[in-house]
């Protein structure tokens, strides 16, 4: 049986359940925490974008709160001096394989880098580390949407739509290491895949890598 608990969240005392996930449990008070691979419902997280970080009392490291179960009387803090320098790098490095240009982009205004940017204070451009500026095709193919892999990133939250929501599974992530993409089975076109176009992988998407045609 779920047993009620508090936790305190940046000195917000939180009535929950012991066992929910430490992220969605501050969403849904209204305490921001940067997030792009979540996918509330997964069993198994992604924790690949490393940007959800605490920390939490009696830990000496902080945690990824995508990954952390809550527990009664956990004290937690989102903004550290340790937890922002890792979100700080976690988001440039994100940036480096991240085509910027946000005028041009389809998402401007409604994107979550953008918002993670705004609510931490960092800069969305390169500085750090340098642009990859890996040569990747759009995907034009579709009629009602298309597919720019310099603006993914790589959070698989398209992919958990087509294959949890639509239950088709034209995409999935390909390679490894810096040549990590999200494709279709043999690199074929979408047009030439299973993709019935439901559009639910492009809702899903936080950034501009899928983003609908204007007559849609
Ligand atoms: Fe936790 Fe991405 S949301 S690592």
């Amino acid at each position: 049986m779920s047993r009620e608990i508090t936790i305190t969240i940046d000195d917000k005392k939180i009535r929950t359940v012991e066992g929910k996930i430490l992220l969605w449990v501050a969403l849904a008070n209204d305490i921001y925490i940067p997030h792009l691979c979540a996918i509330e419902g997964k069993d198994l997280p992604e924790a690949s974008c490393r940007l959800c970080f605490v920390e939490i009392e009696g830990k000496n490291k902080p945690v990824t709160s995508c990954t952390q179960p809550v527990y009664d009387g956990m004290v937690v803090r989102t903004r550290t001096a340790k937890v922002d320098r890792l979100v700080k790098t976690a988001f440039e490095l994100l940036l480096s394989d991240h085509r910027l240009g946000c005028a041009s982009c389809p998402k401007n205004r409604n994107c979550e880098l953008q918002r993670i940017a705004k609510e931490r204070k960092l800069k969305l451009r390169h500085t750090r580390f340098k642009y990859l500026g890996r040569e990747t095709a759009v995907d034009d193919s579709p009629d009602s949407f298309s597919f720019d892999p310099s603006r993914c990133v790589l959070c698989g939250q398209c992919i958990w739509a087509d294959h949890e929501k639509a239950k088709v599974g034209a995409i999935g992530f390909a390679r490894r290491g810096l040549g990590r993409t999200v494709a279709t089975f043999n690199y074929e076109s979408l047009k030439d895949s299973p993709c019935t176009e439901c559009g639910l992988c492009v809702e899903a998407c936080p950034v501009g890598a899928l983003s609908f045609k204007k007559n849609t």
